[in-house]
């Protein structure tokens, strides 16, 4: 069974170009309910915590320096289904390859500077949400 708890990111240039409101939009617009967010500016070793499986591969230090330019928002989503359909709004990876209508296709700007994070699998989703969230911040109930 699918759990519904996802973990999202707004990434840094997609916050700083001021597209954080229309992002959330098109969340909750989806189905999604925010149960948890927060704005914060994540340092180097943060970035690095938070990407430590993709550790030695040749987009690493890219990804950690974009992760740690400027401020992130950090948001727990809850929906039926949350990890895959999240995926779906959110678009591949490369902008290139987003399908019309995804976050990624309308914000990102090239593979590292993709605008939105979210969880690849329902272990990840709990792993990444308490990375960010203790348990009193993340409202279940919502
Ligand atoms: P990944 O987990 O493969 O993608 P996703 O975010 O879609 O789950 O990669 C994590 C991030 O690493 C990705 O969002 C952007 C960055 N990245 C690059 O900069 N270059 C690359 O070639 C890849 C695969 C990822």
């Amino acid at each position: 069974m699918n759990g519904n708890i996802t973990f999202s990111m707004i990434k840094p240039t997609a916050t700083q170009n001021n597209h954080t409101g229309h992002i959330i939009n098109m969340i909750t617009n989806a189905g999604f309910h925010v149960i948890a967010i927060k704005m914060l500016h994540l340092s180097k070793d943060q970035a690095k915590a938070f990407y430590g499986v993709h550790e030695g591969k040749e987009f690493f230090e890219r990804l950690i320096d974009f992760m740690s330019s400027g401020p992130i928002v950090a948001m727990v989503l809850k929906k039926e289904n949350a990890v895959e359909d999240y995926r779906k709004l959110m678009g591949a990876t490369d902008p290139a390859k987003a399908a019309e209508g995804t976050i990624r296709k309308l914000y990102a700007t090239s593979m590292t500077m993709n605008a939105v994070h979210g969880s690849d699998s329902d272990e990840n989703a709990s792993l990444e949400s308490r990375f960010f969230f203790s348990d009193f911040e993340v409202f279940k109930q919502l």
